[in-house]
């Protein structure tokens, strides 16, 4: 696992490429060179009321230019802040965290949904095997045409405006999609149900989690979430989604 630093990364750009969802590109170098796929870095909010950093995925590592780039959705006060941000402005980022994804298969279903779509665009770039990269969203899409240079893109869309009307699962099954490994990032009822279908159909399953989180690096146990097996830091069946995760195997976790 890489060491994780805290810097003061420059802006190089920060879009808007859909309703509330912002496309940001920071330069750091050190942070960028040992970066992978499914983890994250946490980001420091300047105003000082706001002392926690938020966790947001890496959605793309450009080793060469120095930089990483994160896609986020305008949830509360801190990503407001941050929407706000332009070229050549810093902010102080800590990462990279968490594990990220093993790389494996020959054949992959990559899924993401809502907010979870991000991470799986440099693991599709990553995964040199055969991909079908399924795509959930509530209604608005972004970045589905970005992942068709990676793979096959299904949507599915729950009002039924582009692709499959329902949720990823209805877009797996409506177009007979089969794969040896999935990787699936997106809201907890989402996982479950890949989990409940990787077990159906006997696929190995690497899920990332999202959790509310507090320190990011694995002291606070404020992320933790049931496992089978005993954790050796809290000697209880529970894992750090920050520190042990955010990636997990399927049947490590309980949903
Ligand atoms: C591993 C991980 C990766 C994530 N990746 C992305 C991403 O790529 N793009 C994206 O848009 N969002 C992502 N999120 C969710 C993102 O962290 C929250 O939307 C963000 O922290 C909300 O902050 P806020 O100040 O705008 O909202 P507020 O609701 O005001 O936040 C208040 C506090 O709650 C925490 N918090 C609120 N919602 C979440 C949440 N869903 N998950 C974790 N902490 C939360 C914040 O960090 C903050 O400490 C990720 C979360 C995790 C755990
Ligand atoms: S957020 Fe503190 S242990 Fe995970």
């Amino acid at each position: 696992m890489s060491v994780a630093l805290k810097k003061e990364a420059v802006v190089c750009e920060n879009l808007r490429i859909a309703t509330d969802i912002y496309s940001m590109w920071i330069k750091e170098p050190e942070m960028a060179s040992t970066a992978k796929p499914g983890q994250f870095i946490s980001m420091y909010c300047s105003d000082g009321s706001r002392l926690l950093p938020r966790p947001i995925s890496i959605c793309e590592i450009n080793k060469k230019q120095g930089a990483l780039r994160l896609v986020y959705r305008i949830a509360g006060k801190g990503t407001e802040e941050f929407s706000m941000l332009q070229a050549s402005d810093r902010i102080t980022v800590m990462g990279p965290l968490g594990n990220g994804f093993t790389l494996e298969g020959k054949k992959a279903l990559l899924i993401g949904g809502g907010i979870g779509i991000p991470p799986m665009l440099e693991l599709a770039k990553q995964l040199s095997c055969e991909k079908q990269i399924v795509l959930g969203y509530r209604d608005v899409t972004f970045l589905d045409k970005e992942f068709e240079t990676y793979g096959s893109v299904y949507i599915s869309t729950e009002d039924g405006s582009k692709g499959t009307k329902g949720n990823v699962l209805d877009a797996i099954r409506t177009n007979g999609l089969h794969a040896d490994i999935i990787y699936a990032c997106g809201p907890t009822p989402m996982l479950k149900g890949i989990k409940g279908y990787a077990a159906e159909q006997g696929i190995k399953a690497q899920l990332s989690l999202e959790e509310r989180m507090a320190c990011g690096i694995g002291a606070c146990l404020g992320c933790v979430c049931k496992s089978k097996e005993v954790d050796h830091h809290s000697n209880v069946n529970n894992k750090r989604i920050c520190k042990d995760g955010p990636v997990f195997y399927a049947e490590e976790v309980e949903l």
